[in-house]
């Protein structure tokens, strides 16, 4: 599907389809007052019977002479619209609309004006949710639905001050949608070498782009033993890859990326139980979020110069699998007992952030599907945020609100600290019960000392019941994040 934005009002419009939006208890709606006389007489008399009202949710298709389907869509009352319902309303109607054979559609709803929502955001959550609803993942289908099912163009109405919002929001679809392909793939196939493959074929697609990847030999070498003592049980390889976009100043300071890439977690020896082990697919959904969110940033030509970091490791058991009672010596040289093997992506990412410093980065953003306790926190409406940094959590809370892709800061104070201690390294892996997402950040903020850094928890965020799988979340929080540290 192609997105485009259009400033052409609802009367000239020549999409097979349209979309209004309509609050609820208004006799007139401004975009049907500018059809045909018979349109606003059919649409008169819904109102009139009270067949339609503009309940939240309702629809009322309307059809023109020329064959044009004009789909309103009821919103309920004005000041009680809220961003999750303008969101969950466009995709449904997107989604039905999609399932039919219907190729262009132009939608209005980036034109309500609700007392809640700014203009930009409204636009933000009609593109992204347009987006998303259109996406169908049929990589593993061998019966592919009709491409005629298939919706060609989808304009999105936008006003003067909706079309940079626009440009963004499009490009954070973008984002969304590779880290959607990524999440959804199965684990035979996104295993590290596709990711590194999938990561290459970006780079080569863009002249201001660079991969370097970093096979287990390499990483050997370098001394990155966390790492590599989670992937040595699998016959599939880790993998580091390093994407790079220059997009700034020769001089300025790269902000860097770091996402969490298990391609497949079984907790190893200390295995998970069977029930849903299926879904820790999604355990690279970190690694999905940032490269997406890569793809978002050299797609708007963002001004800035971006470092992405993708540890890409399995995590299986076997002979030759890391064992509980272990100590690793991590690329840092701290050394960590390993309590459970499970703990892996904590292993995977110290060695990274320690990696990641030494390009001197201005901040470093990593994303991890860390912990379960997460889900337990703050389910999946919020991704937690944990940082030192003064400011950072504000920054990313804002983004958040920005996309509608919310997240919610948990403190990462050092009283929380002591749960790590072992009388056998360092640190141990695991903080035990309570607060694990904490816990968890405190193991890497051990890793980070002077660095400006903040660590996301996309536990709750990245993926949900089976049928929707990944999200893409929290892409759009991450892209207007780089948006607005590229207007400071
Ligand atoms: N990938 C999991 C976290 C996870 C589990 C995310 C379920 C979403 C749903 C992570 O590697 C893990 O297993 N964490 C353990 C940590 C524990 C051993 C301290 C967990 O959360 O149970
Ligand atoms: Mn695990
Ligand atoms: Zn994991």
């Amino acid at each position: 599907m192609k997105i485009k934005s259009t400033q052409v009002a609802v009367s000239n419009s020549e999409a097979e389809q349209i979309i209004i939006g309509h609050f609820q208890n208004k006799k007139d709606n401004d975009q049907i007052n500018q059809l045909s006389v018979e349109i606003q007489s059919q649409f008169a008399s819904r109102i009139k019977n009270e067949d339609f009202t503009g309940k939240a949710g309702q629809l009322l298709n309307l059809y023109a002479d020329n064959g044009q389907i004009i789909t309103v869509v009821g919103l309920g009352e004005n000041d009680k619209l809220t961003a999750t319902a303008l969101y969950e309303t466009t995709r449904k109607v997107v989604k039905n609309i999609a399932s039919t054979r219907v190729n262009s559609v132009t939608n209005y709803l980036s034109a309500v004006e609700a007392k809640n929502l700014d203009a930009e955001l409204t636009i933000k959550l009609v593109t992204l949710a347009s987006a998303h609803a259109e996406y169908r993942y049929e990589d593993t289908k061998s019966f592919k639905k009709d491409s005629k099912h298939k919706i060609k163009n989808m304009e999105v109405a936008v006003n003067d001050i909706q079309t940079d919002a626009f440009k963004q929001a499009k490009a954070m679809a973008s984002g969304v949608k590779v880290a959607r392909h990524l999440g959804n793939n199965p684990p035979n196939i996104c295993n590290p070498a596709y990711i590194a493959s999938y990561a290459t074929k970006i780079a080569e697609k863009h002249k201001d782009c660079e991969i370097t990847v970093l096979n287990h030999k390499q990483m050997k070498k370098m001394g990155m033993g966390a790492l590599l003592a989670v992937g040595q049980g699998s016959a599939n390889k880790p993998k580091m890859v390093v994407l790079k976009y220059n997009g700034g100043n020769k001089e300025d300071a790269p902000i860097a990326l770091v996402g969490k890439g298990i391609t497949f977690d079984t907790g190893g020896i200390s295995l998970k139980p069977g029930a849903n082990m299926d879904e820790m697919k999604y355990d690279m959904c970190g690694a999905a979020t940032v490269i997406g969110g890569f793809v978002s940033a050299v797609e708007l030509g963002l001004p800035i110069n971006l470092l992405t970091f993708v540890p890409a490791v399995e995590n299986m058991p076997d002979g030759k699998s890391y064992r509980p009672g272990d100590v690793i010596t991590s690329y840092s040289g701290k050394t960590i007992e390993v309590l459970n093997t499970d703990a892996e992506g904590r292993m995977i990412l110290c060695d990274t952030l320690t990696y990641a410093q030494e390009f001197k980065p201005s901040v470093i953003l990593d994303f991890a599907t860390l912990t379960g306790a997460c889900i337990v926190a703050l389910g999946h409406q919020a991704s937690a945020v944990m940082t030192k940094t003064e400011g950072l959590a504000e920054d990313l809370k804002q983004a958040g609100l920005q996309t509608h892709d919310r997240v919610w800061e948990l403190p990462l104070w050092d009283e929380y600290q002591k749960q790590l201690d072992t009388s056998f390294a360092d640190m141990q892996n695991i903080g035990g019960f309570p607060a694990g997402t904490i816990t968890a950040g405190c193991f890497l903020s051990r890793f980070t000392d002077g660095q400006k850094w903040a660590h996301v928890d996309i536990a709750g965020t990245a993926w949900n019941n089976k049928k929707e799988g990944a999200t893409g979340r929290p892409v759009a929080m991450l892209v207007q994040y780089l948006i607005n540290e590229s207007q400071k």
